[in-house]
């Protein structure tokens, strides 16, 4: 049959064809029922869904893909569903992120070589929101975002628990002996009961709230409950907005602009949000074009407040965000204040301030005014020195106040196995005011970067009472975890860092005021160690984790594989047969 309207769109050199390859194209899609009207040039709508079993925190995105559907349908246009490679943060080892830039790759490559004129993405567990959108910014058709949304606030013995927060907390009171083992496997229980993803500001929430403030997803994306029927009720206008996107050509590139980025960065300050945004904002920015560097982040969280009081930097929980009044109402709080680039374009045709300006806060104790917050000056601070010259970031808003300026000495753990080995040894030469030093965590020496830099402390310290104390690393930290912390140390110590050189027994300058680490050994000795240092072989000879490993850029650059750095575009490949 031949196209009613005249459409610009690409799926038009499947479908539009009256020839052999427009019979290929069309009839094995009809087997499943699908009226030749389907073909008729509306728009066509891929569902890019990250479900899996393996990934707990998007088992419910089977439904949420049907109220997706039922929107694109609503607007006229004809959706395909399709799978994409999941990354569950809690099951996948090494860790997800080794896999984040393979699921952009799946990703990008699936919405290039099908007939799909926009897309609507569907992610939720940490990893699977940078993963698509990545892949996506490197396509650039019209997109939207829906994430899956949070679990319900976790209920334990009449208190709030909250995801990894808790986890990280009770298995230190276990170790420490304040709490029993029965106690431990019944918070377990009580902890995630519902679907959705981790409930605290951790990485999912925040990368949730990033695709907000970028505008990529419509206002109420981050906070409404998975289990909310909002969420469905917001997948469904997703559903059906994207189809007028594609009528208005409306293309990420034209959402995802360098303002757009400013908006983020700030929001996570304002979130207290996890260092984890740091390096996928960075790798989806230099997907789609825009030159976003480590230093931006501390340029423009300077000033920007803490207002948000969640785990694991406050006391409160995703589903109280929500009734608070979610991002809307955070994102008012910063327009207010000159802290956002009110004009930037929103995936709903709005400026992000039309969205945002009337947001209501229906309680001051979870959102903060911009006046008094819950915590001041909190944004992302980049820190360099001979240690890191290009760069290492610290969280102060989940950090010990009095310990972001310290010296002390370091006891250095070589890899993750050496740390666990040795930190339950009572003999462990340590105090709290050393600083520990974990080291081949970062992207090369995992590989894939884990979230292991929120080092355990060692239970003899526990047991006196010690809750924090300076850790530096090359590793990531999850978005959950909380102390005094730097993190994604570049270069890291695989790829022959200075952290790669230190000693136990070294001294560790922190100033965070400065923006400092400084290693305190002199160049000449510091050469000589070099000297002697090693690169680790490859963990794996082949395979993905040899392409990574051969191919992954630094934390600073936002440990993409240099390879799929830029976009290709749109373009429809040539006949497949
Ligand atoms: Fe999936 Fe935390 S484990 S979001």
């Amino acid at each position: 049959m031949p196209p009613t309207k005249k459409p610009k769109q690409r799926s038009i050199q499947w479908f539009g064809r009256q020839d052999i390859y427009g019979f290929i194209y069309r009839s094995w899609v009809k087997n499943r029922g699908v009226p030749n009207d389907q073909f008729d040039g509306r728009p066509v709508i891929g569902i890019c869904n990250t479900w899996s079993e393996l990934t707990p925190c998007n088992t419910h995105f089977r439904v949420l893909a049907e109220h997706v559907r039922n929107g694109v349908l609503e607007a006229g246009g004809f959706p395909l569903e399709f799978p994409v490679m999941s990354l569950g943060e809690t099951l996948l080892r090494p860790t997800a992120m080794l896999y984040r830039n393979l699921a952009s790759m799946d990703a990008e490559e699936s919405m290039r070589g099908n007939p799909l004129d926009g897309v609507v993405l569907l992610g939720g567990c940490d990893k699977t929101t940078p993963s698509i959108l990545m892949g996506a910014a490197s396509v650039d058709l019209p997109t939207i975002f829906v994430s899956g949304g949070p679990m319900l606030s976790g209920k334990y013995r009449g208190q709030d628990i909250g995801s990894g927060t808790n986890v990280w907390s009770m298995s230190e009171d276990l170790r420490a002996g304040k709490i029993t083992l029965e106690e431990f496997h019944e918070a377990e229980s009580c902890m995630h009961r519902s679907h959705g993803h981790c409930m605290t500001m951790g990485t999912a929430s925040t990368m949730a709230s990033m695709v907000e403030a970028l505008g990529v997803a419509l206002p109420g994306n981050a906070a409404y409950p998975a289990v909310d029927a909002r969420r469905n009720v917001l997948a469904r206008m997703a559903g059906r907005r994207i189809v007028e996107m594609v009528k208005e050509q409306l293309v990420l590139s034209k959402i995802l602009t360098k303002p757009a980025f400013e908006n983020a960065i700030r929001a996570n300050a304002a979130i207290g949000g996890s260092t984890n945004a740091v390096i996928h904002l960075i790798a989806i920015a230099r997907r789609i074009g825009v030159d976003l560097a480590l230093d931006d982040w501390d340029r423009l969280g300077e000033g920007v407040h803490t207002l948000v009081n969640l785990m694991p930097s406050g006391k409160y929980l995703m589903e109280d965000f929500c009734y608070a009044g979610g991002l809307p109402a955070v994102l008012r709080e910063l327009g207010e204040n000159g802290f956002l680039n009110r004009d930037s374009l929103t995936a709903n045709g709005r400026s992000i301030w039309d969205n945002v300006r009337n947001a209501e806060c229906w309680n001051r104790d979870v959102i903060t005014p911009f006046k008094s917050p819950f915590k001041r000056n909190t944004g992302i601070k980049v820190l360099r020195g001979n240690l890191c010259p290009d760069g290492a970031i610290i969280k102060p808003s989940a950090a010990t106040p009095k310990l972001m300026k310290h010296r002390g000495r370091a006891v250095v753990f070589e890899s993750i196995e050496d740390f666990h080995k040795r930190i339950e040894d009572p003999k462990l030469d340590i105090d709290e005011t050393c600083v520990m030093v974990l080291k081949n965590c970062g992207p090369k020496g995992y590989p894939g970067m884990a979230e292991v830099g929120n080092m355990p402390l060692p239970p003899k310290l526990l047991k006196k009472g010690i809750t924090d104390m300076v850790r530096i690393s090359d590793a990531r930290m999850s978005g959950t975890a909380y102390g005094t912390v730097v993190l994604h140390m570049s270069p890291e110590a695989a790829a022959g860092g200075a952290l790669a050189l230190v000693e136990n027994g070294d001294t560790i300058e922190l100033d965070v005021a400065k923006r400092k680490l400084h290693l305190d050994v002199s160049d000449a000795e510091l050469k000589q160690r070099k000297a002697k240092w090693r690169a680790p072989r490859p963990p794996l000879e082949r395979g993905y984790w040899r392409l990574y490993y051969d191919h992954v850029l630094q934390a600073h650059e936002g440990a993409d594989l240099d390879f799929l750095v830029g976009k290709s575009g749109a373009f429809v490949p040539r006949d497949n047969h």
